[in-house]
């Protein structure tokens, strides 16, 4: 994974901006425009805005790309209190949650409230979406089988999400979560699930094993 993070900072906040995870020009612009402006250097101007209003806004970047501290409080992002997947139409799988990505060693790689998962299979920043599904003409629908859910009881809800990337195959989540797409709605689960990183199953958001025909290469 890349990472490449500028901080931009006022006496309360330091707020910090991960441009290789930055893929979607819509919430922080949209929340706050005064001080997200694309079209100004520095494009972040926290000193526009006050702490709460900017940590409103940041917890929403879907991405992660967005994160702050505070200078003068112990006060950090917490997880919400149920894990969510977010199927984006053409695009990416967004989790929020209590997020740990882990190799398959059981190394933790990556731990955050929000990701954007890679499901075109073309990312340069695998397993996170760089944008690349936009230019790859990614076609891909927000519904999903939700019986293939219910053959696992709903154990609780919230708590660790464990997110295990395998080579050149999917990725397994395990843990309590909120299965969203427009298409098809939301659905409450605690079943391990394989979901489709390659772009090429035809039981999206699942794997159903075309990786290995199409020789995905996750790295
Ligand atoms: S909300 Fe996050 S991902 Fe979207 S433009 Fe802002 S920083 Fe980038
Ligand atoms: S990762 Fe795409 S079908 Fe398995």
């Amino acid at each position: 994974m890349k990472e490449t993070i500028l901080s931009y900072q006022t006496d309360e906040i330091n707020v910090t901006w991960d441009k290789e995870r930055c893929i979607h020009a819509a919430e922080c612009v949209r929340g706050l425009p005064k001080v997200f402006d694309t079209d100004r250097k520095p494009w972040i101007k926290p000193e526009l805005a006050g702490t709460s209003e900017l940590i409103q806004v940041i917890e929403k970047c879907p991405s992660g790309a967005l994160h702050y501290e505070l200078k003068h409080s112990d006060r950090t992002e917490q997880p919400p209190k149920q894990n969510v997947i977010t199927i984006e139409e053409d695009g990416p799988l967004y989790i929020h949650g209590e997020v740990a990505i882990k190799d398959l060693d059981g190394n933790v790689v990556l731990k955050d409230t929000r990701v954007a998962m890679c499901r075109c299979g073309r990312s340069q920043n695998k397993p996170l979406c760089d944008n690349s599904h936009i230019e790859a003409g990614f076609k891909a629908d927000t519904s999903y089988d939700p019986e293939r859910l219910r053959t696992e009881p709903v154990k609780g809800k919230g708590g660790a999400l464990s997110v295990t990337l395998y080579e050149n195959a999917p990725f397994l989540v395990e843990g309590n979560y909120d299965l969203v797409g427009d298409d098809t709605g939301r659905e409450t689960c605690s079943k391990k699930m394989s979901f489709c990183r390659c772009g090429g199953s035809q039981t999206k958001p699942y794997c159903d094993g075309t990786h290995k025909k199409i020789g995905f290469v996750s790295s």
